[in-house]
C-alpha cells in the first residue's frame, strides 16, 4: 500500500491540462494501485492524477460497486441531467449541488492497455464527469450552483 499526497485547492496543479498516457507500462499500474490506496484511506469515490500532483490523464472511481480505473478517458455519449451534492479530496469541508449529465457513456483503456467502453448513470455517471473534468483543470466549485452548509443542513 502506498499513499500519495493529495493536492488541495490553490496548489497550481488541479488547474492544468493532464496529458495523454502514451504507454500503458508497469509505473501506469503503479499510479493506478497508488491512487485506490490514496482514494480509499481518504474515504472518497474519485481521484483524479492531477489530485497527486501527475500530470496525466488517469483516474479513478469507486462508488461502492468496486474500482473502476479510467486511462485516456474520453466521452461517448451524454444524456439527461441530474443535480447532486459533490465534494472534492481537494477541497475539504466544501459541498455543492453541481449539474451532471444522467448518463455518461464513456471508452477508455484499462490497466492493460486495452480499450473499454463504461455506460454509467446515476452516482457512477456523477463521479466519472467529476473525475474526467479534474483531467482538464476543472474544479467542481466552477460549477456549483448553490454552495450546502452541511452543518446547517443536518439541524
Ligand atoms: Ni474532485
Amino acid at each position: 500500500m502506498a499513499l500519495r499526497e493529495i493536492r488541495k485547492k490553490g496548489d497550481e496543479v488541479l488547474r492544468k491540462v493532464c496529458k495523454p498516457v502514451t504507454e500503458v507500462n508497469k509505473k501506469v499500474r503503479q499510479l493506478l494501485d497508488d491512487m485506490l490506496d490514496t482514494m480509499y484511506e481518504a474515504e472518497g469515490v474519485g481521484l483524479a492524477a492531477p489530485q497527486v500532483g501527475i500530470l496525466k490523464r488517469v483516474a479513478v472511481v469507486d462508488i461502492g460497486e468496486g474500482p473502476v480505473e479510467l486511462i485516456n478517458p474520453e466521452k461517448l455519449e451524454e444524456s439527461g441531467e441530474q443535480l447532486h451534492v459533490e465534494g472534492c479530496l481537494s477541497i475539504p469541508g466544501i459541498w455543492g449541488e453541481v449539474k451532471r449529465p444522467e448518463r455518461l457513456l464513456v471508452k477508455a483503456l484499462d490497466r492493460e492497455g486495452k480499450e473499454q467502453k463504461i455506460d454509467a448513470s446515476g452516482m457512477l455517471a456523477i463521479a466519472i464527469s467529476h473525475e474526467m473534468d479534474h483531467l482538464d483543470g476543472v474544479l467542481f466549485e466552477d460549477r456549483v450552483i448553490r454552495y450546502i452548509d452541511m452543518n446547517k443542513e443536518e439541524e
